[in-house]
């Protein structure tokens, strides 16, 4: 997968992108990211790419020439136009459906804001989907691009041996991960919990299932609500109940299920 990024900082991407998994698929080829220098497209002989705002207020805006002057000098390399994605705390939050989306696609176009945004132009005229890593607001859309990078690159494949690790992982099915042991088995006054000792195979999904449910109604119920919960999901969700291992949760999942939904509104959250 090739995926080409405009940014006035490249020189931020050394670091993230050379060491571990996605430099391997770096190195291997599996993805080709392609740094370009935001700056190299300005209009201008002080190579200006940002400048005060048209009715006035307080930051700088980024001029919308570099953004489409950038765009041609790469749309003549481009054997298809790739999804450009505008970074930006204005877009759609990032989600691993999403990523598992972009990882399909042969080509991306990351284009990085600074300053208080980019010209709306840009926007309207280059953008296809613009997208944000989290409700906060970073110095510019640099880590929000690698970090959409970080996690398309794991899915490449080939890039993490197989596919079982991706599969299984979290938030796939929206349900946290249960927990992991590795050894020693005692250590620091804590053990590892027998059942993952017993080599009862049945026993082990059955207790890392229903881990995984219950870390997922204690820390993030939102998620529950949109997990795709089976019979099996269900019993252990009840024993939980039974168990009072589910605290706060309690209301929320009880609520859940009592298959009778209609009118009634969710549980505060
Ligand atoms: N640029 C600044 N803040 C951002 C965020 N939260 N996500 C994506 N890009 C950003």
């Amino acid at each position: 997968m090739r995926i080409d990024v405009l940014s006035i900082f490249p020189g931020m991407f050394a670091g993230p992108l050379d060491d571990s998994v996605v430099g391997r698929a770096r190195a291997e080829g599996i993805l080709d990211v392609r740094l370009h220098d935001l700056r190299a497209h300005a209009a201008d002989r002080h190579r200006l790419t940002d400048d005060y705002p048209f009715g006035g207020g307080s930051g700088m805006v980024m001029k919308p020439e570099p953004f489409f002057r950038a765009m041609t000098a790469l749309g003549e390399q481009w054997a298809f136009r790739p999804r450009v994605i505008l970074l930006s705390p204005q877009g759609a939050r990032l989600e691993q459906a999403r990523v598992v989306e972009l990882s399909k696609l042969g080509g991306l176009c990351l284009l990085c804001g600074r300053y208080e945004g980019v010209d709306e132009r840009v926007r309207e005229g280059l953008v296809d989907e613009e997208l944000s890593i989290g409700d906060y607001v970073l110095t510019g859309g640099e880590l929000a691009a690698m970090v959409l990078i970080d996690a398309i690159a794991r899915l490449l494949p080939g890039t993490l041996g197989g596919p079982g690790s991706t599969v299984e992982e979290s938030f796939n099915e929206n349900l946290l991960e249960y927990p992991h042991y590795t050894r020693p088995r005692f250590f620091a006054g804590r053990s590892v919990p027998d059942v993952l000792l017993s080599g009862d195979h049945g026993a082990i999904r059955t207790w890392r299932r229903k881990q995984s449910l219950l870390r997922t109604a204690r820390r993030r119920p939102d998620l529950l609500m949109r997990a795709c919960l089976g019979q099996e999901d269900r019993t252990l969700l009840e024993e939980l109940l039974r168990e009072g291992e589910l605290a706060e949760a309690t209301r929320l999942v009880r609520w859940m299920l009592t298959g009778d939904r209609r009118d009634r509104g969710s549980p505060a959250l």
